[in-house]
Parts: structure tokens; sequence; C-alpha cells
């Protein structure tokens, strides 16, 4: 039995106090005997802060992203080492922003994997097709090929570390979910790959989150799919209400 896994992804939002005032009412609003496990992902300036309103908390903390080495001349860029040494869990790597927007390759996404197994930081992997390539009949080789190249040498001990997310790019900041039925078929698939590339173990315990306009009033029935194991949420996960709203409907 796979349990749920609902992180909220803040992207560039919030101010310090913003970032501060939400952690600590997602950390008062979770029972610690709730039947998920949830994160939150603030800006990288806001971590700190953030890993402290949460401390003692259900919540636990992860990063938008990461450079796959651990030091040096790269201005601008966190290291996982960073990020692991002010207590974060998770990092969401190959988000489709940083693919579509900042020209990542799953080549690069799978250099930060493997820095990020290496160090003890989770991975939250996704991949997602854009409308033209679901439009085109491209979905299944568009998911199947991010998911060889960014999992690329990833042991199947090491997956057991590894959050994968299903973010179909047409559904991220549009207001247009998947439908369950689409969403399901897809992750359906991928534990398929997961089967074929790893083992039925993998593929029966590794996490697959969908995200794309995900609502408290829609989470309900795309968390009742079999192959949907939780949320990598947007823009509902930046209010206490809503993203509260999400973790109860798994
Ligand atoms: P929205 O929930 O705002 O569509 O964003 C989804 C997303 O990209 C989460 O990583």
């Amino acid at each position: 039995m796979r349990r749920p896994f609902i992180a909220g992804n803040w992207k560039m939002n919030t101010t310090k106090a913003d970032a501060v005032a939400l952690a600590s009412a997602l950390a008062s609003g979770i029972n610690a005997d709730a039947n998920a496990d949830v994160a939150v992902c603030p800006p990288g300036v806001y971590l700190d802060a953030v890993v402290a309103a949460v401390s003692g908390s259900a919540v636990a903390v992860g990063a938008q992203n990461m450079h796959h080495e651990a030091s040096g001349a790269y201005t601008g860029e966190l290291s996982g080492g960073m990020l692991q040494d002010i207590g974060c869990t998770y990092v969401i790597l190959g988000h489709s922003e940083r693919r579509h927007v900042f020209g990542e390759s799953s080549s690069d996404v799978n250099k930060k994997v493997h820095t990020a197994l290496a160090l003890g930081l989770k991975p939250i992997v996704c991949v997602g097709e854009l409308l033209e390539e679901r439009e085109a009949g491209k979905t299944a080789d568009v998911n199947s090929e991010q998911l060889y190249g960014s999992l690329a040498g990833v042991t199947a001990e090491q997956m057991a570390n590894v959050t994968l997310a299903y973010e179909p790019v047409w559904a991220i900041g549009t207001g247009k979910v998947a439908t369950p039925e689409q969403a399901e078929a897809v992750h359906a698939d991928i534990r398929k790959f997961l089967a074929y590339r790893y083992n039925d173990e993998v593929a029966n315990s590794v996490r697959i989150q969908y995200g794309g306009s995900v609502k408290p009033g829609n989470a309900n029935e795309l968390l009742s799919q079999p192959n949907i194991d939780g949320a990598l949420v947007g823009g509902a996960a930046l209010s206490a209400e809503s993203f509260l709203g999400i973790i109860a409907a798994a």
C-alpha cells in the first residue's frame, strides 16, 4: 500500500513573512497521524525560515531545484549539500518549468538525481508532455523518454527514495486539469515502465504524484485513481486552507 504524498511547489511566490505564516499554519493544521506525507517547497531564499517554522511538525521541506556539482564557480546556483545542510528532505528535479523555460534536459536532470541520492536528499522527478505532443499522440513516448533519461543509472534500491510526478504541461497553472481518466492512463503507463525498467516491487512501491491545477474540489477524484499516489500542487498550495483541503482529500 503506497502512502499518499502531497507536496506544495510554491514556485517564485510569497514574501518571507507570507512563507513563514503559511508554513506555520500548515504545521499546526496537519495532524501527526494524517494519512499522507506532506512537504512544502518554498523559494530557495526562504528554505531556512520555513524549515524553522515547520520544525517538530509532520511537514517536511523540499527545494525546487539544485545544481549537480558539490561546490564551485556556479554563480546563482545552490548545491544539494547546501539544501541538506539547512534541513531539506526533498528536492524537485526536472520540473517542466526547468525543462521548458530554463532548457534543462533529461541528462541534466539525471546528474542532479544522482547527486541528490548520494547526499540522502529525496528527489521528486517530474515528467510531462506539452499540449502539442499530446495532440500528436506522443504522450507515452515523451514521458518514457524523460523517465529513461532522468533515471539513467538509478538502481532499483535507490528508487525507494525517488518520487515521480506526472505533470502534463498543458494542465499547469491553466485551470485545465487532466481528467481523472487521462491522468490515470498515464500513471498506469509509468508504472508499467517501472516494472519493465526495474521490477514489480519497484513498480508497486514508487509513488507517482499528479500535478496540474489540483484543487480541493478535484483532488478527491484524482487521488482515488488506483495509480495516483499524491499531488504536486502549485497555485492551490499558496493558501493553507486549500492545501489542507487537498491533504484532507488524501
Ligand atoms: P498548478 O497547481 O498551479 O497548476 O501547478 C502545478 C505545478 O507545476 C506543481 O509543480
